[in-house]
């Protein structure tokens, strides 16, 4: 063989061979060795947060998702803008919403008390999503990790990957499919609106403007959300009118009787093919727990950087 031919051949098995890397599985075992505490500490910190502000385990959980929408779960969302780089946090999905971050900061301080340079900020949101749902009282699952943080954030990206509240159903089915999430998946993962609050500002044309909606329940929300727009923006609301800091399948029988918060929550039981799954989950809280967690553990797998891309933040707030 010619030795061109030969080094040809040779860097193709090596690009697959790194290709795959970056396309390795993640593993529940990834730090059993490397970080062995890495699970009680996360686990107590956490649960001192929520015990501080019960909200803090929905910011906890949306946090996850806003990362992992956005290039892949890479602990994107967490790097702060400087000078030189609008990142995610100022982009509009996450603009005066997101929130938790000091909270993160705390768990990896904690964590690298324990293992410096060990854990990625990634994965402690994907674990400090899955604590806050446990803690919240929702069900439990193995957390696949080995997760490693970007180096850099795309607030375009965010801009345009995390569907807007004012979607409509297709909206949703189509952008959950981009990134290999079922409808199923989509259906049960939106559960997890059980918990949190949201702002008048997502929620205003939903209660004055759409019709698919309980008139009554629409008048109380009325009342700390006024109409005229840039009034009262950042009032909040209960996402589960019910019980906002306990993690059950309240959402949807709230969805059944046309008390959604949001124009996307109601769409998942408008009359369309989604109506049905909405009612099983009503009806039946092991359902929906069984779903959620498929979602939440597809949900983690979206591009991770894994192998020797990225990096293990120091700081979860800026690349090393
Ligand atoms: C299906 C599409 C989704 C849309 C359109 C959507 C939209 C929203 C909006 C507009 C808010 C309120 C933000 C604010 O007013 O500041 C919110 C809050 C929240 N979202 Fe979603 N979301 C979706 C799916 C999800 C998913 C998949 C998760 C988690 C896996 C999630 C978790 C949460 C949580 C926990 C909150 C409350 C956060 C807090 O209280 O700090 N959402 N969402
Ligand atoms: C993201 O959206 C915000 C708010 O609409 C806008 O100010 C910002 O310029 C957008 N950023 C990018 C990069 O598109
Ligand atoms: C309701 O719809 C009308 C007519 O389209 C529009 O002018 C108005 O801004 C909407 N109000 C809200 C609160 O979205």
């Amino acid at each position: 063989m010619a030795s061109s031919s030969f080094v040809a051949i040779a860097t193709f098995a090596f690009l697959a061979l790194f290709m795959g890397s970056s396309t390795a599985q993640l593993s529940t075992n990834f730090y059993s060795s490397s970080c062995p505490n890495l699970l009680t500490t996360v686990k107590s910190a956490v649960q001192s947060a929520i015990s501080k502000e019960a909200r803090m385990g929905a910011s906890l959980l949306r946090l996850h998702f806003h990362d992992c929408f956005v290039n892949g779960c890479d602990g994107s969302i967490l790097l702060d803008d400087t000078s030189s780089f609008k990142g995610e946090k100022t982009a509009a999905p996450n603009l005066n919403s997101a929130r938790g971050f000091d909270v993160v900061d705390n768990i990896k301080s904690a964590v690298e008390k324990a293992c410096p340079g060990v854990v990625s900020c990634a994965d402690l949101l994907a674990i400090a999503a899955r604590d806050s749902v446990v803690t919240l009282g929702g069900p439990s699952w193995n957390v696949k990790l080995g997760r490693r943080d970007s180096k850099t954030a795309s607030q375009g990206a965010a801009n345009s990957s995390i569907p807007p509240p004012t979607s409509s159903l297709n909206n949703l089915i189509s952008r959950f499919q981009a990134l290999g999430l079922s409808t199923r998946d989509m259906v049960a993962l939106a559960g997890s609106h059980t918990i949190g609050q949201a702002r008048c500002t997502n929620f205003r044309a939903h209660i004055y403007n759409d019709t698919n909606i309980d008139s009554s329940f629409a008048q109380t929300r009325q009342g700390n959300c006024p109409r005229t727009v840039g009034s009262g923006d950042n009032n909040l609301a209960p996402l589960d009118l019910q019980t906002p800091t306990a993690f059950e399948n309240n959402y949807y029988k709230n969805l059944v009787n046309r008390r959604g918060l949001l124009h996307s929550d109601q769409e998942l039981f408008n009359g369309g093919s989604t109506d049905s799954l909405v009612r099983t989950y009503s009806n039946s809280e092991s359902t929906f727990n069984s779903d959620f967690v498929t979602g939440m553990i597809k949900m983690g797998d979206i591009s991770p950087l894994t192998g020797s891309n990225g990096e293990i933040r120091k700081n979860c707030r800026k690349a090393n």
